[in-house]
Formats: C-alpha cells, sequence, structure tokens
C-alpha cells in the first residue's frame, strides 16, 4: 500500500508506482525501514501501567512508569496513527491489608483514604500528560465483577483448594515469603524483629486457613511459554531472572485471607469468611479494563503490553500468567521491566522524609522538561538517583541550548529573512558524495549527518522496541549535536542571501537543518508532545505530516519533490525551551546566535 502522501507526490510528479518504490527503498529511510512493524499497523495493542497503591501520594518513581507506558503508546500511534487499534490503562490499588491499615493510622474510612489518593494519581497523569485511554480503580463494581468471575473459573478448573497456609507475610509489598528470604534486624528497643530480605519491610508470622492455588502445576509451562517466546520479557538480564526462579521450587499460593483478619477487599464467591488476595484481584485489572468477562475483551488479549517496575516482576512473571494459564487464556505478549528512582544515593521512603514530589517537578522543569528529564536518564537495567542539578544541567544542554539553538539558527529572520522553508539545491549538495565541481559544497560530514538522521527513525523504533527510550533519546541529541556541527561548519550567518554564488548554499545549508528539525520534531513526539509540537508548528508541518508513514526525510537529496520547500514558516511562539538557572529560579533567556 502507497501512503497518501506518496500518492499526492506520484499524481504531482508523474512518476510510476515501481520506480518511486524502488528509490524509495533501501537508502530512503522514513517509514519505509519500519515497514516490518508497519504490517501489523491495524493490529491492535494494548499497553497498561501497574494499578497504583493508594496508601500515600505518588512520587516520581510512579510516574516515571506511568511515562514509560505513555511514551511506549505513543511512539505506536506515531507509527500507526488509528487511535482504534490502541489503549492505554493506567489506575489505582485499593484493597488489601496495606491500604486497610494506611486507611486505620490515618483516622480514615478505606473508601475516603482511596477516594483521595486515586483522585491525587488522576489529576497527576492529567498534568503529565499521560495519555491513558482509562483508569480504572479495583473498588469499581465492574472490577469486582470481572475478579469473581475469574476466581469462579479457576475454581471450576479445579485449581482452587482449601488448606492450612503458614508462613511470613509482608503487608507492606502484600506478598508471603519463604523462611529463607526473611531476616531480623535490630529494633529500636533493642529487640529485634523480622523483615523481607529484599523491600527491608517488616513482616509478620500468618498461620490460616486459606485457598490455595496450584502454582506449583504451572513451573513447566511457565517455563515452555518464556523459553518459546525470548522477547516476553524486557529488557533480557528480566528475562533471565525469571527463569532462574522457575529452576527453584514454586509452591502453591494462598489466594485469599481469612475476612475477620483482611475485610477490605473482594470477598470469595459462595464464601464471605475469606477475602481474595488482593495481588489476584489487582492483575484482574488488566482484563477488567478491555471488558471481561464480556466476549470484546478477546479483540485486546493477549496483545498486551504490561509496563512494570522490577520489584513486581515476581507477580507479573510467574503468578499472572500462571493464573491466566490456569483460566484457559494466554499470558501477555510483553513485560516490559524497569529499574527504580533512588534520590541522592537514597531509596525514596516516606520514612526518610526525601520523597520527590512529581507535581513540584513538572511546575518547575515544565511538563515536557521533566517527563525529558526522567525518560532520557532512567535506565531500565539499573536504578538511577535523581537530583535537582541533574535536571536543570541536561535540560539547559539539550533542550535549551542544543535543540532550542538549534531551531532558533534556522529561523531567526537575520538569517531566514523570507521565513520560509527555503529550496534544496542538488548541484551544491549532490546525492553521490565526492563529487566535484564549482557549486559542489557539501563535505563528508555532511553525507555523515544526513545518513545518521536518515537512519534515525529506524533506529529510534529498535531503540523502543527493546524498551531503551534513553537510547531513543540519546540518537536523537546525537543528531541534534551532529546537525549543530553542520550549521556552525557552514556558517550561514557569513553567507549572503544577495550574491548569486552564496544563496543556493545558504538555502541548501537552512533546508538540511530544518528537515533534520522535522525529523527531531517527529521523533521526539512520544516524549515530549508540546515541546514537539511547537517545534513542528514552528516549521509549518501540519497535523496529518506528524506520523512516522509521513516521514520522508530531504526528499529532495533523493531525486524527489519536498512538499516543505517554498512553504512558510509557522508563526514564531518564542523560544522552544526556556533556559534554568542554576539556583532552580526560572530565568527566560532567548537564544540567539
Ligand atoms: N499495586 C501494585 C501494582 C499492582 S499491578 C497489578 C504496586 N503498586 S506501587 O504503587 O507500589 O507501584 C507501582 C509502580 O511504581 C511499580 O511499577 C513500581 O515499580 C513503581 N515504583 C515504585 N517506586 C519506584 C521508584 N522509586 N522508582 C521507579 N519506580 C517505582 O506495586
Amino acid at each position: 500500500m502507497l501512503r497518501p502522501s506518496v500518492l499526492r507526490l506520484l499524481k504531482r510528479t508523474g512518476a510510476s508506482r515501481l520506480s518511486l518504490l524502488e528509490d524509495f527503498g533501501p537508502r530512503y529511510y522514513g517509514s519505509g525501514s519500519l515497514s516490518a512493524r508497519d504490517d501489523a499497523s491495524d493490529a491492535r495493542a494494548y499497553f497498561t501501567t501497574p494499578i497504583f497503591y493508594v496508601n500515600a501520594a505518588p512520587h516520581i518513581g510512579h510516574l516515571y512508569s506511568a511515562l514509560l507506558a505513555d511514551a511506549l503508546c505513543r511512539h505506536r500511534r506515531l507509527r500507526s496513527p488509528s487511535t482504534a487499534a490502541t489503549r492505554f490503562s493506567t489506575g489505582t490499588d485499593e484493597h488489601g491489608l496495606k491500604i486497610q491499615q494506611a486507611a486505620a493510622t490515618a483516622g480514615l474510612a478505606p473508601t475516603e483514604l482511596c477516594d483521595r489518593v486515586s483522585e491525587q494519581f488522576q489529576q497527576l497523569f492529567q498534568e503529565a500528560g499521560i495519555s491513558c485511554t482509562d483508569f480504572i480503580r479495583t473498588t469499581e463494581a465492574r472490577h469486582r465483577m470481572a475478579v469473581q468471575q475469574f476466581w469462579g473459573v479457576l475454581k471450576s478448573r479445579g485449581l482452587l483448594y482449601k488448606g492450612l497456609y503458614e508462613g511470613w507475610y509482608c503487608a507492606s509489598d502484600e506478598c508471603f515469603l519463604p523462611e529463607a528470604k526473611v531476616t531480623w534486624q535490630p529494633g529500636p528497643s533493642g529487640d529485634s524483629f523480622p523483615v523481607s530480605l529484599e523491600s527491608g519491610h517488616p513482616v509478620s508470622w500468618t498461620k490460616e486457613e486459606n485457598y490455595i492455588f496450584r502454582l506449583s502445576q504451572f513451573r513447566e509451562p511457565l517455563q515452555r511459554w518464556l523459553r518459546g517466546n525470548p522477547q516476553a520479557i524486557t529488557p533480557e538480564p528480566f528475562h533471565h531472572v525469571v527463569l532462574q526462579w522457575l529452576d527453584e521450587e514454586l509452591p502453591d499460593l494462598s489466594v485469599s485471607r481469612r475476612s475477620s483478619h483482611l475485610h477490605w477487599g473482594i470477598p470469595v464467591p459462595g464464601d464471605d469468611s475469606q477475602t481474595i488476595y488482593v495481588w489476584l484481584d489487582a492483575l484482574v485489572n488488566y482484563l477488567t479494563v478491555i471488558g471481561y468477562p464480556n466476549a470484546e475483551f478477546k479483540s485486546w488479549w493477549p496483545a498486551t503490553s504490561h509496563i512494570i517496575g522490577k520489584d513486581i516482576l515476581k507477580f507479573h512473571a510467574i503468578y499472572w500468567p500462571a493464573f491466566l494459564l490456569g483460566a484457559g487464556m494466554s499470558p501477555p505478549q510483553r513485560i516490559y521491566v524497569h529499574s527504580h528512582w533512588t534520590v541522592c544515593g537514597q531509596k525514596m521512603s516516606k520514612s526518610l522524609g526525601n520523597v520527590v514530589d512529581p507535581r513540584t517537578c513538572l511546575n518547575r522543569y515544565t511538563v515536557d522538561g521533566f517527563r525529558y528529564f526522567l525518560l532520557r536518564q532512567g535506565v531500565p537495567n539499573w536504578d538511577c538517583d535523581y537530583y535537582d542539578e541533574k535536571v536543570v544541567k541536561l535540560l539547559n544542554s539539550e533542550l535549551a541550548d542544543a535543540l532550542g539553538g538549534l531551531l532558533n539558527r534556522c529561523t531567526a529572520k537575520r538569517i531566514n529573512p523570507s521565513e520560509t522553508y527555503p529550496a534544496f539545491c542538488t548541484n551544491c549538495f549532490p546525492s553521490e558524495p565526492g563529487l566535484v565541481g564549482p557549486s559542489v559544497r557539501a563535505q563528508a560530514e555532511d553525507y555523515a549527518l544526513v545518513s545518521a538522521v536518515a537512519t534515525l527513525p529506524k533506529q529510534v523504533a529498535d531503540h523502543y522496541d527493546n524498551f531503551q527510550i534513553y537510547k531513543a533519546l540519546e540518537a536523537v541529541s546525537s543528531c541534534v549535536r551532529q546537525t549543530n556541527g553542520f550549521v556552525q561548519r557552514h556558517a550561514p550567518w557569513k553567507l549572503n542571501w544577495e550574491s548569486p554564488v552564496d544563496a543556493p548554499w545558504l538555502g541548501t545549508v537552512l533546508h538540511v537543518a530544518l528537515e533534520c528539525l522535522r525529523v527531531f520534531g517527529t521523533l521526539l513526539q512520544p516524549v515530549t508532545p508540546s515541546l514537539a509540537d511547537k517545534l513542528l508548528s514552528r516549521l509549518g508541518v501540519s497535523a496529518s505530516e506528524r506520523s512516522l508513514g509521513e516521514l520522508y526525510f530531504l526528499p529532495r537529496f533523493y531525486g524527489h519533490p519536498c512538499p516543505f520547500e517554498g512553504r512558510r514558516l509557522g508563526p514564531e511562539t518564542g523560544v522552544l525551551f526556556p533556559k534554568l538557572d542554576q539556583s532552580r529560579t526560572w530565568v527566560v533567556k532567548a537564544h540567539r546566535t
């Protein structure tokens, strides 16, 4: 299928379909290079964040989880703009002992606490531009119905039995722990108390008659699933860790608690003396959102990408797929795992008083600035440390100076008095490198720039696929630097529009730089949507020209017409990104060359 813009070009140029396709072949990297994935452009994709506990206000780690999912989803929409094909859910996890205890400590009814904190998450996500299509709360009636239905399916398949369950339980992490995962820590009064080795949270001994899920039956099916789907858990080290866990013993799992102990949850159908385990309750949210148990859910499942933090990997990569297999369904297609943010080298915690409020950050650094920071600096494979100076330094250098400076250099009235997208001159910049002639001005480094930017969309797509969004941004940033080098090298401010010798080359330099900026703006949309909009609007790129399918970089270089050539730039609306000062108060400095 040819894209509409290509067909428009075809009509205008009278070129044959075949020759155009050949020409748009391997060297032409618009969306052409993304074609393998575009095949699936009409296929549905369902992205999810974890649902967030409402025991405390959101912090930057929570926002990070949501931003990763948002960027993945936005990038997917950029590949296939049909919004009906993507769904993106987030929400709040409102049941369980942890919330029951937090409400009691705050002197609130659980519903009051849930309403209050859930609202904070919704507000934060709206302010941060999280483009979710669904927000679920586990206290909703539709969810209770879905969970009870799911329970019924597991029961009818003989996967639940009643038995005595005895072991350590950690209310903060809402999980049972084997003896080997518990250690004793000295308390303030000298006596020691048991804590989880992994999280450091207190644990208590529990002995109850519960419903138990036959998890042990699923060791081999889970191993087969993971071995047959090496991309199921990304990045790869996490896939490997789960396979290692599956080499260890996999005991059956208690999936209910005595209601007298845990009343804040969904009752076991037909047995009010038991409340469903909060993780089983919470995981089913991914089905509730897509309409389970109604058949409509099947058009979204299992085309699912769960975005989760490393601390909840076992729940998503072992318990959840086992529950699904048990219920006769497929495991999720992909699980993307990220690491955590620490603050000045320490784990974020209420007791340490070092929790960073994401709304303050969004105000201080702007929504796009803070989104860029978290996604540019956050590395999924290992923890990242937050401190303010890092944010200021990164945003000033990459958004204000490099990107903002580049835009200003190419659009400032002094250099571009006609305020248009100037023409590209093939005599000055022939498509064959190494040609010599009186009008040839392009140098070897300029060809390297064109080739780097031409391959950028594909590189970025691959990084998104591997859940390395920071690498996608690093690649964009490196091309921005290269483009600044190109402008610096040819110093358009020293060239004269009046000179017949300079003018075609001056136009070409600006044309190439604007084309590079158009690529950067398009690729930055998933991470900095408003900033990218501002950039693309300044370049005069219309809304229908902003998808990856429309991204034909530098067509004149490849012998094709360029729809932007001669077009008026969009209106000047001020600096692209205001420079921050080190003392963290705003200094809105304009960038001039
Ligand atoms: N309610 C469960 C998830 C149930 S999903 C069916 C839960 N909630 S949470 O609020 O504790 O965590 C939600 C997400 O935030 C998790 O992905 C978790 O890894 C992430 N983060 C919590 N602290 C974080 C950091 N310090 N840094 C980055 N992400 C962090 O777990």
